[in-house]
Formats: C-alpha cells, sequence, structure tokens
C-alpha cells in the first residue's frame, strides 16, 4: 500500500485543488487529505474560511481521487499525521517548497507546482469586484 498525504484548505473548491488532488492520487494507491480546520485557518490568516470544515471535508471527501479524509488541527503536527495514517510521501504545492524537507526522515516529500493564476483569494476578490 503506497499512502499519499497532502493537506489543505481547499476552501471555495477550484480548478487548482482537484489537480493537486488528481496528481497526488496519481502518485499512489491511497490519497489521504487533511482540511485544514476553521480555528487553524482563523489563527494563520485572521480569517474564517467561507465554507465551513465540515462543508470543506464533505467537498473532498466527495472527491473520486481521495480515499480518506480529516481534520487538520494545527500545522505543527504533520509529522504525527504522517506517521498516524502511515503515509509513504506527503504532496504539497510548491508555494510550500522547502518548508517541509525536515519530514523527508519519515516519508517522501514531494512538491507539485501549482496551477497557475487561480486562487481561493483571487476568486473571492473578483466575486468581490463584481
Ligand atoms: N493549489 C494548487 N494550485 C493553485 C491553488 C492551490 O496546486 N492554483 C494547491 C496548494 O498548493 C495546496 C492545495 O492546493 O497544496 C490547497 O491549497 P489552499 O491553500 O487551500 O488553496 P489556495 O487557493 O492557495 O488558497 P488561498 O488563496 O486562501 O491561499
Amino acid at each position: 500500500m503506497h499512502t499519499v498525504i497532502t493537506f489543505g484548505t481547499f476552501d471555495v473548491f477550484h480548478i487548482g485543488h482537484l489537480n493537486i488532488l488528481e496528481r497526488a492520487h496519481a502518485l499512489g494507491n491511497r490519497l489521504i487529505v487533511g482540511v485544514s480546520s476553521d480555528a487553524l485557518n482563523l489563527r494563520k490568516k485572521g480569517r474564517l474560511p467561507v465554507y465551513s470544515q465540515q462543508e470543506r471535508m464533505a467537498i473532498i471527501r466527495g472527491m473520486k481521487y481521495v480515499d480518506h479524509v480529516f481534520l487538520e488541527e494545527s500545522l505543527e503536527l504533520k509529522a504525527d499525521y504522517i506517521e498516524a495514517h502511515h503515509a509513504k510521501m506527503l504532496v504539497m504545492g510548491d508555494d510550500w517548497k522547502g518548508k517541509f524537507d525536515h519530514l523527508s526522515s519519515l516519508c517522501e516529500v514531494v512538491y507539485l507546482d501549482r496551477t497557475p493564476t487561480i486562487s481561493t483569494t483571487s476568486i473571492i476578490e473578483v466575486i468581490k469586484q463584481r
């Protein structure tokens, strides 16, 4: 079993999110996704996501590329989550490049190129301006 794990907020689900889930899924045979909690987002970004953690988890769980979803309560617990889920590979977007290299003693760490020009933040800005 080659388990791949990835993490994210996945708020206002968009094509960049779908692309990274599809590519992470292709790197193993089981994909586990840690969806960051509302409280974690409030702490780190100073605002709550538009969609609640229950909604964001339900959307990710509904993706055909995803085998299991859990709530990521702290950015500092990645090593614990990797071990608890027996992940062989951690996949992150390259906005995190280098930030998780210290976890390579636990599993392979892979950074994938982000899909250009789209983000949750930019979608919210576009909607605000309409
Ligand atoms: N991601 C991606 N391509 C994008 C946007 C996101 O590959 N254009 C990836 C991120 O690298 C991350 C995952 O999708 O691995 C979840 O990203 P998240 O931070 O939830 O999405 P963003 O759109 O970057 O959100 P924000 O604008 O709030 O930072």
